[in-house]
């Protein structure tokens, strides 16, 4: 090759270089990376993007993350005998791929979960009984069901899989401007269509019986959302999953998590209540200026980008109003649905239950039937987050530690029916997750240019795994749109794109 062409193709190289330099680099207009990022609530949520933030951002900027509570928000734990429980979210199953990168990346171990019989209440009965043969049963849900449970657990796989296309869409960068690109990429308007209709519908279609959906779908809805069959399909499947084998939990409480993610994503932790956000002009730009409320002081700073972590639904009450925004942010519709978790420390009334010799009950937790009148969802043996060797549950005879879910807070009277006697009762009245059905909407995820909003995702499915996806998602979509690389954002047809860059 002649020198001249040799050279000529160095300095095509170079020309090529620095063009896609400038395409994936840091390079809005005036080619500055952002200085300083804000993500308001520290949650699994809020953490998870400190830390996806970090790592697409690099080690330059500034990441503050703003907390008004405690670190983990749904994720907690109350001390009941120098022993924690769970109070909010519990369990992670198999297959949640960015709560198990946490956990590796922080060191953090697993705390399996201690097998315990479960069994379905209707308010007078049990209705559907675990035993100790897994043949025995699998006999006894065909003879009562026929092969609903089959076609159930291929639908809920068939969900499944197509779900954990995101892992693969994330990895190779790409992001979805909205929560309706997002799924519509993972499973067509098939995904979409889901959101709308209703579990049981999609139920009843798929040939899976009312029984079934009355007597083990129902008590699964109800210890998982507290809400009853007529939840979309999606948040439907989502919650199933939830009730496969695998499923784990954080050794030490699932909390662990929150605050080993603000230390790997280097965060600068503000222990404050974000009280309004507003739009500035810099420039051909403009920042977001975030004025909030220490246990001391009155503070504001600016923002390039801002990531909201919290529920914007009126009921939460996240006490952030936003200024200057013009034309004014809409109204984020809908409502989260209440649902207490009483921690109870006590003797269980087993003759409520149809057992009036306590040592013959053989159940770790109950749940119930969709039946008008009855007044909790759910109760269940507790295990403590540290699990030592030779852990044992409690004997339904012996004192232990319960979690009843309930709608409200329980009345003395209630309590006294559930338990014979108690020591404690701690009770987190949360406002949990959405109250499917009272928005057909899914909230947006970009509320204005910079300015993100995450928890609309609960309104697909509400989980911490979910949280983790739209994190990852929004760190992405920051990112992109930051350096203008449209092409990452909203790509159609992922599945070919990607089969072919690799
Ligand atoms: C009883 C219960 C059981 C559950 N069970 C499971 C389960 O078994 N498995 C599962 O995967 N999921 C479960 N979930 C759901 C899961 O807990 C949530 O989806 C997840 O924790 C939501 O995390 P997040 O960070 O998005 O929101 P949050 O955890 O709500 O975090 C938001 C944070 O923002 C803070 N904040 C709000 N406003 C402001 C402000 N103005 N300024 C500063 N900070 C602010 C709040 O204090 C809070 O800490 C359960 C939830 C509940 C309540
Ligand atoms: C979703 O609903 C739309 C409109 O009702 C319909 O056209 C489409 O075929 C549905 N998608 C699937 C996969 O069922
Ligand atoms: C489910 O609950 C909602 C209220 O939250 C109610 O409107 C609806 O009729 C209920 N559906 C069924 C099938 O009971
Ligand atoms: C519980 O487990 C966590 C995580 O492994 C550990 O840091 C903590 O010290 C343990 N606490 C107790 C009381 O054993
Ligand atoms: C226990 O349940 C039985 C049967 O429902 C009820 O009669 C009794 O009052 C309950 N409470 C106690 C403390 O036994």
């Amino acid at each position: 090759m002649p020198l001249c062409t040799s050279l000529t193709l160095y300095l095509l190289s170079l020309v090529f270089l620095g063009e896609t330099r400038g395409d994936s680099g840091f390079a809005p207009l005036d080619g500055a990376p952002p200085s300083k990022i804000a993500v308001v609530g520290a949650g699994i949520g809020g953490t998870a993007t400190a830390h996806f933030l970090r790592q697409h951002f690099g080690p330059e900027v500034r990441i503050d993350v703003f907390e008004r509570k405690a670190v983990g928000g749904r994720l907690a734990t109350v001390t009941v005998n120098q022993q924690d429980y769970e109070s909010g979210g519990s369990i992670i199953h198999s297959l949640n791929l960015h709560m198990q990168d946490f956990v590796k990346q922080l060191g953090l171990k697993y705390r399996k979960s201690v097998a315990g019989k479960t069994a379905v209440f209707n308010g007078k009965e049990f209705i559907l009984e675990e035993t100790d043969w897994y043949l025995l049963d699998l006999f006894r849900l065909w003879w009562r069901y026929g092969i609903s449970f089959i076609r159930l657990q291929m639908w809920v796989e068939e969900i499944m899989e197509k779900f954990m296309r995101i892992y693969k869409y994330q990895a190779h960068g790409y992001a979805f401007s909205s929560v309706e690109e997002l799924l519509h990429s993972l499973g067509g308007t098939g995904f979409l269509n889901m959101t709308h209709r209703s579990l049981s519908e999609s139920l009843l279609e798929l040939g899976v019986s009312q029984r079934f959906i009355d007597e083990v779908i129902a008590p699964i809805m109800r210890v998982n959302y507290g809400q009853n069959i007529s939840i979309p399909a999606f948040v439907g499947a989502v919650s199933l999953a939830g009730a496969q084998a695998n499923l784990w939990a954080v050794e030490g409480g699932n909390k662990l998590v929150c605050s080993g993610l603000l230390k790997l994503a280097k965060a600068n932790f503000i222990q404050a209540q974000v009280t309004t956000i507003s739009l500035h002009l810099k420039g051909e730009s403009h920042q977001y200026e975030l004025s909030y409320t220490t246990q001391t002081d009155k503070v504001s700073d600016f923002y390039d980008i801002v990531v909201i972590a919290t529920p914007l639904q009126q009921n939460v009450n996240s006490g952030i109003s936003f200024q200057g925004f013009e034309p004014q942010l809409p109204d984020i519709a809908g409502f989260y649905h209440q649902t207490v978790a009483s921690i109870v420390h006590g003797y269980m009334n087993c003759s409520y239950f149809g057992f009036p010799d306590p040592k013959l009950f053989p159940f770790a937790s109950v749940l119930t039937t969709d039946t008008p009148g009855l007044f909790f969802n759910s109760a269940a043996s507790a295990c403590p987050v540290n699990i030592t060797a030779g852990f044992r549950r409690k004997q339904p005879q012996e004192a232990g530690v319960y979690k009843v879910f309930s709608p409200k807070p329980l009345e003395k009277n209630e309590l006294k029916t559930l338990f014979k006697s108690y020591y404690s009762v701690q009770v987190t009245d949360w406002q949990a997750y959405p109250h499917y059905g009272s928005t057909q909407e899914l909230p947006p995820v970009t509320l204005h240019d910079s300015l993100y909003y995450l928890n609309g995702i609960e309104w697909a499915g509400s989980a911490m795994e979910m949280s983790s996806v739209a994190a990852k998602n929004i760190a992405l979509l920051a990112y992109h749109r930051w350096n203008r690389q449209l092409e990452m954002i909203d790509q159609k047809d992922l599945m070919h794109k990607i089969k072919t860059e690799l």
